[in-house]
């Protein structure tokens, strides 16, 4: 299971309109399960193609909380391996539905170290394709709903800091770029 190199803000893959994807062959599948293996070795709940330099429209995302233990003497926390029980991977996912709003913390494994408040719709039904070609429908609301609405910005080149009101928005930036550097043009929404 090769892990993925995710790239980070600056990068300008981070701000690409990603291609839908359309055929699944092995590569796809490969994508899929070292996508995967990366978000959960970061750890993170979501990643997106184009984190890891694929313009394609493909996101895998997996909430469900991992144990942890407490490793003596050290008593160092320990993140036990997921189970990939709710482990979810959508290939051309879509928003067909939103309603409600909601204001989360988010970060980004691509802007490592930053986080902020950001507010996204509470609920939502995305639709898209599982590995296997089937159509599939996901209806979710919480934090589920706003990793979603996180990864399909990601494959449409926006990031949660776009996400942010002007004031807030210029304010983290100016802080990320002096820790990771600066873009050259970035997107408004
Ligand atoms: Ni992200």
């Amino acid at each position: 299971m090769p892990l993925l190199r995710i790239l980070t803000y600056p990068d300008p893959t981070l701000r690409k309109k990603c291609e839908p994807v359309e055929e699944i062959d092995d590569d796809l599948l490969e994508l899929l399960d070292n996508m995967a293996d990366t978000m959960y070795e970061a750890p993170g709940v979501g990643l997106a193609a184009p984190q890891v330099g694929i313009t394609k429209r493909v996101i895998v995302a997996d909430i469900k909380p991992r144990e942890r233990i407490l490793d003596s003497p050290e008593d160092e926390e320990i993140l036990l391996p997921p189970d990939r029980s709710e482990l979810i991977e959508l290939i051309n996912p879509e928003i067909v539905f939103s309603e409600g709003e909601a204001i989360g913390e988010e970060g980004c494994l691509s802007i490592p170290g930053f986080v902020s408040d950001v507010k996204r719709k509470y609920e939502v039904v995305v639709e898209g394709y599982d590995r296997d070609g089937e159509p599939i429908q996901i209806e979710c609301e919480d934090l589920l709903a706003r990793v979603l609405q996180h990864e399909i910005d990601h494959i449409d080149g926006i990031l949660f800091i776009d996400r942010l009101s002007r004031l807030k928005r210029e304010l983290l930036k100016k802080k990320i770029e002096k820790v990771l550097g600066k873009e050259e043009k970035y997107a408004v929404l």
